[in-house]
């Protein structure tokens, strides 16, 4: 149950993920009930708004991103009256104090950090001086939590001055995904899979985050990041890293994150002895998605640049269990559809006793979005007098989670990290260790990069990458799930 005293703190409150995601979710868990009778909201942003500006803002944020049917009025009243708001600017230590008689105690105040990283620093300072570090307070931040590892170290460094780790909630939004914790429940709610779980069972291990989208209005943030730091530095090493952890002895966040970190630990560097042999960086160009024409990168941004939209990269966890199993990860935008998939290819049976019949390992693919769906491929015997000898045939064993689960709720993750952070869970938060173990394995990656002069090679928007992502998996022999 809820600490019953809890207050959240949220800054940023009049950004686009508070309007997008964290009104809507709060008052998603308020409607269910999940919230505590006493929980205040406590908003604070540089606009000038006062108490009713802001509930005005937060109504048209929830009339844009509720379903209608979800907004019962009585719902929206009490949601609404959970609010204040305290203009702020950040950026100056003057003007935190008044943040003080608004929040309660501090023993009891969970404070989200919605902001841009330049503010981490100031804000930390702020509440600090106001007396909201110490006691039981917890912080959460949004990504990006850096742009490299000594960078991500002087953000750590200043959190860790006001709050200690235990009490430090770092957002990976993916691991907020039902269907990403769906992955623990598959891996270690079922026997079935453990005993093949390793290089005797397993041939490689794909995973795929593709998006649709191009640059949207984020021009400046993502042409200083790319894909590498904003995707695979967090997410995909996150999804790579639950893959392949050992079995946690308990679902909590030491036994979690110490197996996850043991893993990120143990990827391979690609560095530049390698990076040509294992990495692909891409740009797209103009095209079509969706049968929509669509802008290069550069004409979105405006200017030409070294930045890649696209990467897929040959990772390997160097320990006994993966020894020899490639993990290709590729993320991009503008590509032909938004998916975010993980496939197990396990090995083929070690003899067939169909004579020519065509034998297709069994794969496991596990579908993070738009559909939440685990399907196993099977081989059956296709239906027939089969004179010639058996036909055999691939076909799929589906759990389609919106039917196994027809009468629940699908939540967005920040439903589920919301909540947590009210309550003072941490298994799924990223740990310190792990954000940095991601970041040295990153690193390695750009300065191999910077060495060879890899730049970015053009794909058409709308296509799965440049054909050198094609050539990276092939040249193994193994084609990318599509
Ligand atoms: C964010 C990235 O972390 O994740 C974005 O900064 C990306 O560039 C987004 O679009 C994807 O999240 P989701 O949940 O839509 O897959």
């Amino acid at each position: 149950m809820a600490d019953p005293c809890t207050h959240l703190l949220l800054f940023g409150a009049t950004g686009d993920l508070a309007k997008r995601m964290l009104l809507p979710s709060l008052f998603g868990l308020d409607a269910d009930g999940l919230l505590p009778d006493c929980l205040r909201i406590v908003a604070t942003a540089r606009s000038g708004h006062d108490r009713a500006g802001y509930v005005a803002f937060a109504t048209a944020a929830l009339e844009e991103f509720v379903e209608v049917e979800r907004r019962n009025p009585a719902d929206m009243a009490r949601f609404l009256a959970r609010l204040d708001y305290v203009p702020l600017d950040a950026s100056t230590p003057e003007g935190f104090s008044k943040l003080t008689p608004a929040v309660g105690d501090p023993a009891h105040l969970a404070i989200f950090l919605s902001t841009a990283p330049s503010l981490f620093g100031p804000t930390i300072a702020g509440l600090s001086s106001a007396g909201l570090a110490g006691a039981g307070a917890r912080l959460a931040l949004e990504k990006p939590l850096g742009s490299d590892l000594a960078s991500s170290r002087a953000i750590n460094d200043a959190v860790a001055a006001a709050y200690p780790e235990d009490r430090t909630f770092r957002i990976d939004h993916y691991l907020g995904k039902e269907t990403v914790q769906n992955l623990l429940a598959l891996r270690f709610g079922n026997a079935l899979f453990e005993p093949l779980w390793n290089a005797r069972g397993i041939d490689h291990v794909q995973i795929t985050i593709a998006e649709t989208v191009g640059l949207e209005s984020r021009g400046d943030y993502y042409e200083g990041m790319g894909a590498l730091r904003d995707m695979v530095q967090n997410h995909m090493l996150q999804l790579l890293a639950l893959v392949a952890m050992e079995p946690p002895a308990r679902f909590d966040p030491t036994s979690v994150r110490d197996e996850k970190v043991k893993v990120l630990r143990s990827l391979r560097p690609i560095d530049r002895s390698n990076v040509e042999a294992c990495s692909v960086r891409g740009q797209y160009v103009a095209g079509a998605v969706a049968g929509q024409p669509v802008k290069a990168y550069a004409d979105e941004l405006g200017r030409t640049s070294g930045t890649e939209t696209f990467v897929a990269l040959k990772a390997h966890v160097d320990n006994w269990r993966w020894q020899g199993v490639p993990f290709y990860l590729r993320t991009g935008k503008r590509l032909p559809a938004r998916l975010s998939e993980i496939i197990v290819q396990f090995k083929p049976v070690p003899h067939s006793m169909f004579g020519n019949a065509e034998l297709e390992a069994n794969k496991l693919i596990i579908s993070l979005q738009p559909d939440e769906n685990v399907g196993l491929t099977m081989m059956a015997k296709a239906p027939g007098l089969d004179r010639q000898g058996l036909k055999l045939r691939s076909v799929p064993l589906d759990i389609g989670m919106d039917n196994a689960f027809a009468d629940v709720r699908r939540r967005i993750a920040y439903e589920r990290l919301l909540l947590d952070l009210i309550e003072g869970k941490q298994t799924l938060f990223v740990r310190r260790d792990e954000v940095e173990a991601q970041w040295t394995w990153i690193d390695a990656i750009r300065a191999g990069w910077a060495a060879a002069g890899t730049a970015p090679k053009p794909y058409a928007s709308g296509n799965w990458g440049p054909p050198a992502a094609i050539a990276l998996t092939e040249r193994d022999g193994v084609s990318w799930h599509d």
